[in-house]
């Protein structure tokens, strides 16, 4: 029976991140797979193939109606969507690979099979018919998180599609209705927009990406509706008609009342994502669950039996590649002995559509909400040099300072690029900085973060260029 110091279930960005640093503390370390790849969601059905799909379908788009302007005079792009999948297998592979060579190079044990807790100390690792049982001083559950299913509405991954599905689709649909405007319902319809889908949004709410600040989101529907997004707000899918060569789907107000059809070739369904602790026997071994179905820990991702912890997607918190990694370094130093830690105040958020949307810190409800006195800077994109020269000044920047102290609580973009400048923000606020340390700083000249600049200027009400 062999022995470690820790056993990572699940090797998403949380469990290989927090198996790599554990190694980096000198601990004897083993991750259980039970999926054919290493990566989880993110690298195989997740981030990376969404990215690949958002980049090649972007190139496509600007091909068609961005060239011709700037003077690149080619004929109309026609689409190959083998070969376009192809591009994103191949970004898809990379990546795999890139983690099991990080396995190999840090001496971190790769365990294939599900991965169930039988007590503190003890895996079960099961494939093919065959198991066996590992022993262990600690145990991390990095399992991530399935997709959420609406009642009655059975997802074949054909036309009826999960973020999964919508990620392989052999043909552009015709037309495509989206359940959820959420973060995939905007990224993946973005992909089958620009490739000549129809895209039909049916959200609950009564806006787009909740949680974002409101302002952001207003704007950001704008832009979409301008690039040929229809959204119905308010309603909900309460039912797909299968029968026919199209699907029919009946839409109901979210409060109730008349029914409506809306009829499509390929329904993606994305609200959301659900904890996943299927097999791996926590009820059994004693680790309980929070009311949601996620694994509960303490401040310091311990559970409720001792020596098993717990990170990512499989605990409360958003459900992004970035805090699953950051949970995995600060708990593989938490139990290295080390003061491991995740600030939850500074974690980006971004929608990799085009424009980008990125947000980090407070938006501008949640200060009203919680009676904090802010000022707000704001500086628009048709105001900035690099954006006007290169003819694409949709979105703006927005700064939330705390009224008294000028400390930033949140910052939030629409733009090209603004999942990239989003980072000086988090840097900033990391070290409690102010708008006044930000609007002092220096920046390249002609960026587009140089927007950035302004908006904190704007915050004392000194922007130069507006
Ligand atoms: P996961 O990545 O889900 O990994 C869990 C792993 O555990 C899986 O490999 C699974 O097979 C394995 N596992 C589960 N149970 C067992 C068991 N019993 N035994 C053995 N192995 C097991 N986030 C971002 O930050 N940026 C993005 O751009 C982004 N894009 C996304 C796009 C899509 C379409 C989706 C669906 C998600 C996206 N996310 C994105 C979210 C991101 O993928 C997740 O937040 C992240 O993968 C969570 O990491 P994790 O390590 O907690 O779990
Ligand atoms: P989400 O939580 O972002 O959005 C789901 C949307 O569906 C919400 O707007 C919600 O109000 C709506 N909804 C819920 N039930 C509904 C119903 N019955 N009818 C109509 N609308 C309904 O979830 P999504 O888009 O599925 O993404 C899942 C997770 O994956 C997110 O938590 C996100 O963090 C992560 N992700 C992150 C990405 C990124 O960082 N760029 C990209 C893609 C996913």
């Amino acid at each position: 029976m062999a022995t470690y110091d820790l056993v990572v279930i699940g090797t998403g960005p949380g469990g290989y991140v927090c198996a790599v640093r554990a190694s980096q503390l000198g601990m004897k370390v083993a991750v259980v797979e039970k999926n054919a790849t290493l990566g989880g969601t993110c690298l195989n059905v997740g981030c990376m193939p969404s990215k690949a799909l958002l980049h090649a379908s972007e190139m496509f788009e600007e091909a068609g109606h961005s060239f011709a302007k700037m003077g690149v005079s080619v004929s109309s792009p026609k689409l190959d969507l083998p070969a376009m999948m192809n591009f994103k297998q191949q970004g898809i592979d990379g990546n795999v690979k890139g983690v099991e060579f990080l396995m190999k190079k840090n001496k971190v044990d790769v365990l294939k099979g599900t991965g169930k807790i039988i007590s503190a100390g003890k895996v079960e690792v099961s494939a093919d018919g065959k198991s066996q049982v590992i022993e262990t001083k600690n145990i991390v559950i990095a399992t991530g998180s399935d997709i959420a299913r609406l009642k009655g509405i059975e997802i074949d991954e054909k036309r009826i599609v999960s973020s999964t599905g919508a990620l392989s689709l052999d043909k552009v649909p015709g037309k495509l209705l989206i359940v959820g405007a959420g973060v995939i319902g905007l990224e993946l319809g973005s992909v089958w927009k620009r490739l000549g889908a129809e895209v039909v949004v049916v959200e609950f709410l009564d806006r787009i990406l909740p949680g974002m600040d409101g302002e952001i989101a207003k704007q950001f529907q704008r832009i979409l509706e301008k690039q040929g997004f229809a959204f119905k707000l308010g309603a909900k899918v309460t039912g797909v008609d299968t029968s026919g060569k199209t699907l029919k789907a009946t839409v109901e107000p979210a409060a109730g009342g008349t029914a409506e059809t809306i009829e499509a070739d390929v329904v993606l369904v994305c609200i959301g994502r659900v904890p996943y602790t299927d097999g791996l026997g926590l009820k059994e071994a004693g680790v309980a669950l929070d009311p949601r179905g996620r694994v509960q820990i303490d401040p310091h991702f311990a559970t409720s039996l001792k020596g098993v912890y717990a990170i990512g997607d499989v605990v409360a918190g958003p459900m992004l590649a970035h805090k699953a990694e950051d949970e995995g370094v600060a708990v593989a130093e938490i139990i290295a002995g080390q003061a491991g830690h995740v600030n939850y105040d500074v974690i980006p958020g971004v929608v990799y559509t085009t424009p980008e949307v990125s947000s980090v810190g407070k938006t501008e409800e949640e200060l009203k909400q919680a009676g904090v006195a802010y000022t707000v800077g704001k500086f628009p994109f048709t105001a900035n040099g690099r954006s006007k020269v290169n003819q694409t000044t949709d979105g703006f920047v927005k700064i939330l300072a705390d009224a008294k102290t000028d400390r930033v609580l949140g910052v939030h973009i629409i733009g090209i690029e603004a999942g990239e400048m989003i980072h000086e923000a988090c840097v900033l606020m990391e070290f409690g900085g102010s708008a006044e340390d930000l609007a002092r700083t220096c920046h390249a000249h002609p960026t587009r973060s140089e927007a950035v600049k302004e908006a904190a200027l704007a915050v004392g009400k000194r922007a130069i260029h507006m």
